[in-house]
C-alpha cells in the first residue's frame, strides 16, 4: 500500500498523462476539503490550465467565500473564478418553502451558473487560440463510488443530493476524479501534506444547498443573515471549547416560528434557533452530541444577545434514524 506522500507524485503523473500538455480542465470548488485537495492536485499537475469555479450561491456560511478565496487563490495560487450569483439564487428561491423544491432550484441554478462560467472560459480559450476545455474535475471519494455502484444510501433516496454529476452529459466533458480511491481521513491527510490550514483540513462537511436547507420556510436575505450569524457564533464557541473535532457536523438552523420573550424591559416576539450537532462514523446513522451544559449555556446566551430577531435557542436531541442530520 502506498503512503500519502507517494500518492501525490503518482497522482500528479496520472493527471498529466490523461490531460496531456495542452488541454484545459474545469472544476467546481466549494471551499470544503475534498474539492480544495482535488483542485490543489490539479494545480500542481497542470498549473493554470486548471480553471476552478466557485459559485457563491448566497447560502454559504458567513465569511466562507472570503476564506476560500484567501486559501485557494492567495495562498495556493489556484486559478479560480468566483461567480457571485447570490441574488440569482435568492430570487429563484423566493416564495419556495417545500424542501425538495428548494434543493432542485439550488441544484439547477448551480448547473446554469457553472455552465455559463465554463462557456466564458471556453470562449476565452478559443479567442486566445488555446485548446478548449476537455475535462471536468470531480472530488468524488471512494465511499461515493461504492455507494453509486452497489447501493443507494438512505439519504440518496430520501433527499435529492446536489452535485455536479448532472453536468457531464450536457457538456460532454471527460471526468477526472483524483480522490476516487480515497477515504475521507486520507483526503484530510493529503490536505495536510499539501500545506492546507488545519481549519480547512478538519472542516465539517457542508451540504451543497447550504444554509438554505437550514432555514425552514422561505429563504430570504433577512433569514439568511440571521441563520448565518447564529451559525457563526455556534461554531466559534464549539471551537473555543475544543469540541470541533469530536463533532462530525454542527450547524444552527432557523425555525420560522415566533415566541414571546423579554429583552431589557421590553416584550419581544421573535424566531427560534435550533442547534444541531452529531457524532457519526458514516453519516448513515448519527447520534446527537452530548454537550457540556456550560457550553450550551454560553452558546445560547450569545445567540440570544447578539442575533437580532431571535429570542430562543433550542437543542435538537434526535438521532438518525428516525431524524436525518439536516432538517430538510
Ligand atoms: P442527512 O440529512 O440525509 O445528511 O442525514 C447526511 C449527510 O449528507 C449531507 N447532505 C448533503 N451533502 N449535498 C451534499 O453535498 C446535499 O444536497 C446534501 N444533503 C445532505 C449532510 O450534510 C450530511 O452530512
Amino acid at each position: 500500500k502506498w503512503t500519502m506522500s507517494e500518492f501525490i507524485g503518482k497522482e500528479i503523473n496520472r493527471i498529466r498523462s490523461i490531460v496531456g500538455d495542452k488541454n484545459q480542465v474545469i472544476g467546481a470548488v466549494s471551499g470544503g476539503v475534498d474539492s480544495s485537495v482535488a483542485a490543489k492536485l490539479m494545480h500542481l499537475a497542470i498549473g493554470d490550465r486548471f480553471h476552478g469555479i466557485l459559485v457563491d450561491n448566497g447560502v454559504m456560511r458567513h465569511l466562507e467565500c472570503e476564506q476560500a478565496k484567501q486559501m485557494l487563490v492567495d495562498k495556493m495560487g489556484i486559478n479560480l473564478k468566483i461567480a457571485n450569483a447570490s441574488d440569482r439564487f435568492l430570487s429563484n428561491l423566493a416564495g419556495i418553502t417545500e424542501p425538495e423544491k428548494k434543493r432542485k432550484i439550488i441544484g439547477n441554478t448551480f448547473i446554469d451558473v457553472f455552465e455559463e462560467e465554463a462557456k466564458a472560459i471556453d470562449d476565452a480559450c478559443a479567442a486566445s487560440g488555446t485548446p478548449p476545455i476537455e475535462f471536468l474535475l470531480q472530488g468524488t471519494l471512494y465511499p461515493d463510488v461504492i455507494e453509486s455502484i452497489s447501493f443507494k444510501g438512505p439519504s440518496a433516496t430520501i433527499k435529492t443530493h446536489h452535485n455536479v454529476g448532472g453536468l457531464k452529459e450536457n457538456m460532454k466533458l471527460k471526468l477526472i476524479e483524483p480522490l476516487r480511491e480515497l477515504f475521507k481521513d486520507e483526503v484530510r491527510e493529503l490536505g495536510r501534506l499539501l500545506g492546507m490550514d488545519d481549519d480547512l483540513v478538519w472542516r465539517h462537511p457542508f451540504p451543497g444547498p447550504g444554509i438554505a436547507i437550514r432555514i425552514l420556510g422561505e429563504v430570504t436575505k433577512e433569514q439568511v443573515a440571521i441563520a448565518r450569524k447564529a451559525d457563526y457564533i455556534y461554531i466559534e464557541e464549539i471551537k473555543k471549547a475544543g469540541l470541533y473535532r469530536q463533532i462530525a457536523q454542527a450547524y444552527a438552523a432557523l425555525l420560522p416560528v415566533k415566541a414571546v420573550g423579554v429583552k431589557g424591559d421590553k416584550r419581544t416576539y421573535e424566531q427560534m434557533i435550533c442547534l444541531r450537532a452529531v457524532e457519526t462514523s458514516d453519516f448513515m446513522t448519527a447520534d446527537w452530541f452530548p454537550f457540556p451544559y456550560d457550553v450550551l449555556k454560553r452558546i445560547s446566551s450569545r445567540i440570544c444577545n447578539e442575533v437580532e430577531g431571535v429570542n430562543r435557542v433550542v437543542y435538537d436531541v434526535s438521532s438518525k434514524p428516525p431524524a436525518t442530520i439536516e432538517l430538510e
